[in-house]
């Protein structure tokens, strides 16, 4: 059935002034691929978009909902999040926010907590988040593991996680977990055999947190046995790179053909001009939600986009690092604080989103996309930064 979505004050359809632009195309900059229609109407017909245009022009359709002036943009695309865990962090959250620096060892309570945690409970906890999400405007989620680490909760954390998402990431390559503390290699073994064999089957993508830096991460010939197992076992790949400090995460990502680089807090001249070069391979999907949770310093998005690198922005959900999954506020911090334009910021979160997880169906409003909306409490998607912490979009459903 054809249902008429009318009434929409300001369409951006992040699909350029013709409203066909793909996703892949990265010849427009940002506010020119925005492609506002003005008094728009969409036809969604069983999930898809089917129509586009002026609503005077709109055709008949069996059912509609008018908009009465509210702008609507492409749902979120959150390329990055944890969402299957149990317990929370907040004291050391506290404890961050008195200079207490992060460096991944808190990832051992979520780790407890989780275990310890029922099926039942895990899938709720899930199931409210993803719900936050959505009423929030985000359309498109990527769920991790990483909280498990043992086969069988590795392996439940994915099929949990499959539930609510195509987009699943197994992260057994997380940190090393306090039991293998004295033998990373067996650790590894674990993950690169019997782990990955029982998560593969439920997982996308496959993730590493390589950060020589922490004593509980990934070095990089660590992360790159973790890699291309996954890559063997018919996983894509992506890569926790330069988040505490420089590192070869990025490099590594970029050698390796990674969809995406997640953080890129930390880059030096030869990481810019490899995410630069491949830009059509490799996105860097920036997280600012956790430099304001961690008090670290944000990642520098103008120098990324002015050397051409693909950039996405992310919610990185999380019990540690960032605990929440509010696209606008990350929008909102990309604006005031990475000095992003609202147009690079809103395009980073659509269709950036959509590049980082090698999606061409999302991330626009466009005949052929998803009939992912997210409707505005505002007359433009500019709100978004202006009002930041206001509930100002919402999945239309
Ligand atoms: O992306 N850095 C590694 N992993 C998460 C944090 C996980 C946690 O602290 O629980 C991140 O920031
Ligand atoms: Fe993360």
């Amino acid at each position: 059935t054809a249902r008429l979505v009318t009434g929409i004050g300001a369409l951006v359809t992040c699909a350029g002034p013709g409203g066909d632009v793909p996703v892949g195309d990265r010849s427009l900059d940002a506010a020119t691929r925005l492609g506002v229609v003005e008094g728009a109407a969409v036809v969604v017909e069983d999930g898809w978009v089917a129509w586009v245009g002026p609503a005077a022009q709109a055709p008949a359709a069996d059912d509609r909902v008018d908009l009465q002036g509210r702008a609507v943009v492409p749902g979120f695309v959150d390329s990055h999040a944890h969402l299957v865990s149990a317990g929370d962090r907040a004291a050391e959250f506290a404890a961050r926010m008195a200079g207490t620096p992060y460096d991944g060892g808190g990832i051992g309570v979520s780790v407890a907590a989780t275990r310890a945690a029922s099926d039942d409970e895990l899938r709720a906890l899930l199931a409210a988040r993803v719900a936050e999400a959505r009423a929030l405007g985000t359309t498109t989620l990527e769920v991790k593991s990483g909280y498990g680490l043992t086969v069988e909760d590795e392996a439940r954390a994915l099929r949990l996680a499959a539930e609510v998402t195509d987009e699943t990431t197994f992260l057994g390559a997380h940190v090393v977990p306090a039991e293998w503390r004295d033998d990373r290699g067996g650790y590894l073994d674990l993950v690169t055999g019997p782990m990955l064999a029982a998560c593969a089957p439920h997982a996308h993508w496959v993730d590493v947190f390589c950060e020589p830096r922490s004593p509980h991460a990934f070095t990089a010939e660590e992360a790159r046995r973790v890699l291309l197992a996954g890559r063997a076992a018919g996983l894509g790949l992506r890569v926790h790179g330069n988040q505490l400090g420089p590192g070869p995460g990025v490099r590594l990502a970029v050698e390796l053909g990674a969809a995406s680089v997640d953080h890129c807090t930390f880059l030096d001249d030869a990481d810019v001009d490899a995410l630069a070069a491949a830009s059509d391979t490799t996105v860097a999907t920036l997280l600012p939600g956790v430099e304001f949770s961690t008090r670290m310093p944000y990642p520098d998005a103008r120098r990324l986009l002015a050397a051409g690198a693909s950039v996405a922005l992310a919610s990185d959900c999380n019990p540690g690092t960032c605990n929440t999954a509010a696209m606008p506020f990350v929008i909102a911090l990309a604006v005031r604080e990475l000095r992003m334009t609202g147009a690079e910021a809103l395009v980073a979160a659509t269709v950036g989103g959509a590049r980082a997880l090698r999606r061409t169906d999302v991330g626009r409003v466009a005949v052929g996309a998803r009939a992912d909306l997210a409707v505005l409490e505002a007359p433009s998607y500019e709100h978004l930064a202006y009002r930041p912490g206001m509930p100002l979009a919402r999945a239309l459903s």
